[in-house]
């Protein structure tokens, strides 16, 4: 690998760990409960609770999630959908409130229903949510991201992730949630995603997204449901084609729902209203993928819906805030660890002036993953450099695209052990790939995790040949004969 900074030497000496960029806690890392099916049955009683019976869809049974569903719309929309023979998972925090909605679609006989409770200001929560759902179900045709918590109290509060809260539990757990279910919903196509927003949208202020300065729970409320509206556009360009449409809307003003209740505002809407409208965007086939409607209207959102610039910054933020790893990846690139050491190498490597495709790129690795160059200090002492995929691609990306890059393989030497595998790829780098010299030589170590789904990039780790460390002759073609 090259870890070029703009304006830097080939192979820099990293910082020291101790002096690494301080990483937030909240970054992704594989919770322990993802890494064994014993973990994850054992957090089954915590979330699939309640005094209601809890049902299994039957074979062909469509299955819908809507999140927040155990008041207000969110329980009207799961209502309706267990009414007409889907099978529902009821979400939010209630397990009493979330008991009474399965037994009552579960009690009319046409649906069926589960309930899990998770609460969506807790990272470690929604992941685990995740996990289960796709334990639990082999399918999942319609996603309804529901769940919110409205403007009052007019009080600045925290997640336990450290983030201004409506922002995680309207936004940023939605984003999570919905990368990690995607696998399911990509399968089950045609499938829909809808997002829940709200017509109250206030652009985002990317030097205060957490508003620290000048907070209104309204402000809170209004910047995290146009988060939703721009992330939905974002769906709506990497999933064109897979069979998955999505769609958001302000489903009506002022329904008589908790949020509005506890707001104090008099009802202007019924919850039937919204639910009409929720139910337009996920029965119709009338409008394209990423449309926001005002009620049962295609409407136009705030205009930084639109911003392209916008929109990046604020999906590399979530990508960051929420761990998840990159865009979905093409199937061929990660069917093998052949496939995907090549598209590693192959996507990083072009002549100068050649863009280098960075969504490619992200979507090779794993949540959490890490590249990490080893160099030497002034001071001779050894140490890695940590970087996110998002880091590289922004550190060094410039100058591969600048100064044209070619890294092959030369010799790889791989060990695996059911779905792990690490690999020792020693490559060559060249400016021009007809270079008869590589201006440098090295290791690069991978470390690989294949989920049942595809194989992923855990970690890159390398360093570059020098007088002082040689590649052994055991790591060269041929044994170096
Ligand atoms: N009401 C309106 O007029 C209106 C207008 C525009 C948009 N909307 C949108 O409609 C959606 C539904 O809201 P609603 O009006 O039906 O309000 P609601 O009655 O207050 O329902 C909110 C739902 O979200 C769940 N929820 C809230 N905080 C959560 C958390 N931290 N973790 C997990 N679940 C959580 C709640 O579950 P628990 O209570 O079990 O935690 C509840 O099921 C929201 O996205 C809202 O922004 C509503």
């Amino acid at each position: 690998m090259n870890s070029i900074e703009p304006g830097g030497t080939p192979h820099p000496a990293p910082r020291p760990p101790s002096q690494a960029p301080s990483r937030p806690s909240t970054r992704a890392t594989l919770p322990a409960a993802t890494l064994t099916t014993a973990a994850i049955l054992s957090a089954l009683p915590a979330l699939a609770t309640g005094a209601a019976a809890q049902a299994t869809p039957e074979p062909g049974q469509t299955v819908a999630l809507v999140t927040g569903s155990t008041s207000g719309l969110g329980r009207e929309l799961a209502l309706r959908l267990g009414a007409r023979g889907d099978h529902v998972i009821v979400h939010g925090r209630s397990v009493e409130r979330g008991a009474e909605v399965v037994d009552s679609i579960n009690a009319a006989g046409s649906g069926s229903a589960r309930f899990y409770r998770a609460d969506l200001a807790s990272f470690a929560e929604v992941r685990t949510f995740a996990e289960t759902l796709l334990a639990d179900y082999d399918r999942l045709d319609i996603l309804i991201n529901n769940a919110g918590f409205g403007s009052s109290p007019n009080e600045r509060l925290l997640t336990e992730d450290g983030h201004e809260y409506r922002f995680q539990v309207n936004y940023l757990s939605t984003f999570l949630l919905t990368h990690m279910l995607m696998p399911r919903v990509l399968s089950s196509a045609p499938s829909r995603i809808v997002n829940v927003s709200s017509g109250a949208q206030t652009p985002i202020d990317f030097d205060d997204v957490m508003i620290e300065n000048n907070f209104t729970g309204r402000r809170a409320y209004a910047q995290s449901k146009l988060a939703q509206v721009m992330f939905t556009h974002d769906l709506a360009e990497e999933l064109e084609g897979t069979g998955v449409v999505v769609g958001s809307l302000h489903p009506a003003t002022y329904m008589p729902t908790g949020m509005v209740l506890r707001l104090g505002a008099t009802p202007r809407a019924t919850i039937a209203e919204g639910a009409d409208a929720v139910m337009q965007v996920v029965d119709s086939d009338d409008f394209d993928s990423g449309q926001y409607f005002n009620g049962l209207r295609p409407a136009r959102a705030n205009a930084q819906a639109y911003d392209e610039e916008a929109r990046a910054r604020l999906e590399a933020l979530s990508r960051e805030l929420t761990g998840i790893g990159g865009p979905p990846a093409d199937p061929a690139d990660v069917e093998s660890i052949d496939a995907i050491m090549e598209a590693v190498y192959d996507v990083i490597s072009g002549d100068a002036g050649v863009a280098r495709d960075w969504d490619r790129f992200r979507s090779l690795f794993a949540p959490g993953a890490t590249l990490s160059p080893v160099g030497r200090s002034p001071a001779g002492s050894y140490g890695r450099r940590i970087m996110t995929p998002d880091e590289y691609a922004e550190n060094s990306g410039a100058w591969l695209e600048q100064n044209g890059f070619h890294e092959v393989e030369i010799n790889r030497v791989t060990e695996q052990y059911g779905v792990i595998a690490h690999a020792f790829s020693t490559y060559e780098s060249r400016r021009l790939a007809t270079d008869p010299e590589p201006f440098a030589r090295g290791i690069n170590s991978f470390q690989l995790l294949n989920d049942g789904t595809r194989w992923w990039v855990v970690s890159i780790y390398w360093l570059g040949e020098s007088p002082d460390h040689p590649i052994p002759a055991k790591y060269l073609p041929g044994g170096g004969r």
